[in-house]
């Protein structure tokens, strides 16, 4: 029988401090009414000063690790899914592999923004499938407000930080990964992009007054785009694996925009109490966004073994992909 791979256990981490919608309001020409009609969102976490993406992505692995049952020297490969790291040089990865007390093993960054977590998935799927990793540690792991400009009303009401983990590897089928994909177009990279702080326009006091360095976004673009991308995305791993959409038991969806959520559910056909949604407490946190909602399901009975769960994504580049697994 081949082997399958797929997830062995999860963990999250999100930072105490909450910032609700009436905080913005006090922050930007904003209302409560306005951010929840046409987002979802009432609420996301900011970091504290302290925390940085590496702490809190090993609090969240520590959890994914005691869940799978394996310790932190039995990684063979760890996979940082972040665009918000700790600094641009080294990877993020290199930080939570010391600072989980892992072996010298192989720890990278991987930069697909919202779509990280399921590209790190499928990219540890190969790893776990051909043998040379036994178990590997997918983290996604964003600090967006760090970069999210509190003058801007159409981003900051949107990003939150947030971190999860989870730990891949074997398992015996028909459990495991069925199917997934990734894309990149690049046409699109300006629809949501950081101009400065890169090769493009190094840090300075010109880019700084310029406002920079914070998140630039075309969010009426990026959304019919994130609708068609995510739902085409979603079909191609169900074709792959023969599997009608009608038979999903779980459809966690990169929690973006509850609009954009439910116009892909809605054109997939997929029923209403089968998609999960926790975009109302925890806002956007990119590549974050899909591995805090597998936890939430693991961790509350929602997700149970046998389950067919399909993930989908999109985001900044522009990235989109979609992994269909059974529980
Ligand atoms: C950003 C987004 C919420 C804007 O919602 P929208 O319904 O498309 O709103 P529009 O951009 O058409 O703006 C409508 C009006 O609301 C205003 N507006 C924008 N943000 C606002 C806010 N936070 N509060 C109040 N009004 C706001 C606009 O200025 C505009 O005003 P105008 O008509 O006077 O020009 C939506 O486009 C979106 O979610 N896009 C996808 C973004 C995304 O997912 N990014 C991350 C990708 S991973």
């Amino acid at each position: 029988m081949e082997p399958a791979a797929g997830i062995l256990g999860s963990g999250s981490a999100l930072p105490e401090k909450v910032l609700s919608n009436s905080d913005l309001e006090k922050m930007v020409e904003t209302s409560d009414q306005w951010i929840t009609d046409r987002t979802g969102i009432k609420e996301r976490h900011m970091a504290a000063p302290d925390e940085t993406t590496s702490t809190l992505s090993v609090k969240a692995s520590r959890r994914a690790l005691e869940m799978a049952g394996i310790t932190s020297k039995d990684l063979d490969l760890i996979i940082c899914s972040t665009i918000s790291p700790d600094m641009p040089l080294p990877a993020t990865a290199a930080f939570i592999q010391h600072d989980l007390g892992a072996r010298a093993c192989c720890a990278f960054d991987l930069a697909a923004a919202c779509s990280g977590f399921l590209f790190g998935m499928t990219v540890a799927e190969q790893f776990i499938r051909n043998g040379r990793c036994k178990y590997v540690l997918v983290i996604g792991a964003e600090l967006l407000t760090r970069y999210v400009d509190y003058k801007d009303r159409e981003t900051c009401v949107l990003f939150g930080d947030g971190v999860a983990a989870a730990v891949l590897g074997r398992v015996t089928p028909p459990s495991g990964i069925l199917a997934s994909e990734m894309h990149t177009d690049g046409r699109f990279a300006d629809h949501l992009y950081i101009p400065a702080g890169g090769t493009a326009s190094p840090a300075s006091h010109e880019t700084v007054e310029r406002r920079a360095h914070y998140i630039k976004m075309r969010g009426n673009e990026l959304f019919k785009v994130a609708v068609r991308n995510m739902e085409d995305v979603s079909r191609r791993v169900l074709e792959k694996a023969q599997i009608p959409a009608s038979q999903i038991d779980l459809f966690i969806p990169h929690q973006a925009n509850q609009r954009i959520t439910e116009a892909v559910r809605e054109r997939l056909g997929v029923a209403p109490e089968k998609v999960y949604t926790n975009i109302l407490r925890v806002g956007n946190t990119s590549s974050a966004s899909i591995p805090i909602c597998i936890d939430e399901c693991v961790r509350s009975g929602r997700l149970k073994r046998g389950d067919l769960v399909l993930m989908a994504a999109f985001g900044a580049g522009v990235t989109w992909g979609a992994v269909l697994m059974r529980w």
